[in-house]
């Protein structure tokens, strides 16, 4: 199995990306792409300075690496309020929470990743601190045991998901903002890349800088990661710049083809079409038939092939569409059907 801290092209967070910061735009207008965001989020920030209140509570979803945690850190800079960072998985308890929740003053932002992994206990305390700005918590054990009701700062709640749908709907329902991040274009990536060479301070030549975005599959993380990578190769075997070979040589030495695609992609494509006539076919059955996980499947291949129009996603399971064969340079209909689905 290729694990995903050793794909190039996974847009979930490595461990030499937290060395980030710098690429990270501070504000808004630093931000680029995502124009309904950005101009909804404007109005929203501006509004709620207007009245000196603090911002709604925000639901952030879409696919890993798409700049949910960016967005949260800039609509804290722009309220000029402190973030705290904390993840679902993070907060264990009810008295976490609630630990969290009391240390916040007046406009404070709670950044709360993957907050569709919070556990039910912890959701049932979010609930009134959300809506009321209370906590309820119970002091003692047993026929002692006594509610008390705390006054919270009017905090805001920023909560980044990349599985809407395994939110709750009470949770949904509690955050007046819901953005959804789309993929970024391959003209959006481009200017991401060169801002970043810019700041990296390592010189790009046009062409090169358009092949790492088109490369990217949309996700700003990973055109910044095959950048810091292709700067190595341009380091040591050209001359500092980033020239189209240098990009060229160095992805197809990386197994990153022309459109972005790795071997997980391939191997997933390439197990529906030949070992399952094409589909439909279950996403379980894809995963034990390349060894790969569901999750990762379903949180990061599958989102970007369907986004290229390569599967269907249907009731009986996947289906890869001609536009799949004809990127794999195998024939269409041939194959397809051959074999019958197994469920
Ligand atoms: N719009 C953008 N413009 C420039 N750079 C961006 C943009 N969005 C994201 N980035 C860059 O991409 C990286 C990843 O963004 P970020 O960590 O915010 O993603 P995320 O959506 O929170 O991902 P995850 O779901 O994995 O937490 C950041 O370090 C930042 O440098
Ligand atoms: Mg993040």
């Amino acid at each position: 199995m290729l694990n995903e801290d050793s794909r190039y092209i996974s847009p979930k967070p490595q461990l030499e990306d937290s060395k980030d910061g710098t690429l990270r735009p501070q504000l808004l207008h630093e931000f680029i792409g995502q124009p309904k965001i950005k101009r909804n989020l404007d109005i929203f920030i501006s509004a709620a300075k207007g009245r000196t209140e603090a911002i709604e509570h925000v639901l952030l979803y879409g696919p890993p690496g798409l700049g949910k945690t960016t967005l949260a850190s800039i609509i804290a800079r722009e309220m000029g309020v402190n973030i705290k960072i904390t993840s679902g998985p993070a907060i264990e308890r009810p008295g976490d929470l609630a630990a969290i929740l009391t240390n916040l003053d007046q406009g404070d932002i709670l950044f709360i990743d993957e907050i569709h992994r919070l556990n039910r206990a912890v959701e049932e305390v979010l609930y009134p601190a959300m809506e009321d700005f209370e906590l309820d918590i119970v002091i003692g054990k047993g026929p002692s045991a006594r509610s008390i009701r705390l006054d919270l700062a009017r905090f805001t709640l920023i909560g980044a998901t990349t599985r809407i749908g395994m939110l709750t709907a009470p949770l949904r329902d509690r955050f007046g903002i819901v953005e959804r991040l789309e993929y970024y274009s391959p003209e959006d990536l481009n200017i991401i890349v060169d801002r970043a060479a810019q700041i990296l301070d390592t010189p790009i030549d046009p062409a090169a800088s358009f092949a790492i975005a088109f490369r990217s599959r949309g996700t700003p993380r990973i055109a910044n990661r095959i950048l810091k990578r292709v700067r190595d190769w341009a380091q040591i075997k050209a001359d500092g710049r980033i020239h189209i070979n240098v990009v060229q040589d160095a992805l197809s030495g990386l197994g990153i083809d022309q459109i972005g695609l790795d071997q997980v992609d391939r191997n997933y494509l390439l197990s529906i079409i030949q070992k399952f006539g094409g589909g439909p076919v279950g996403l379980d059955t894809i995963a034990a038939s390349i060894s790969e996980e569901r999750d990762s499947l379903e949180d990061v291949v599958e989102p970007y092939l369907l986004q290229l129009g390569f599967i269907e996603r249907t009731q009986r399971g996947r289906i890869a569409t001609p536009n799949a064969y004809r990127h794999l340079g195998l024939p269409y209909g041939e194959t397809q059907g051959a074999q019958e689905p197994l469920f």
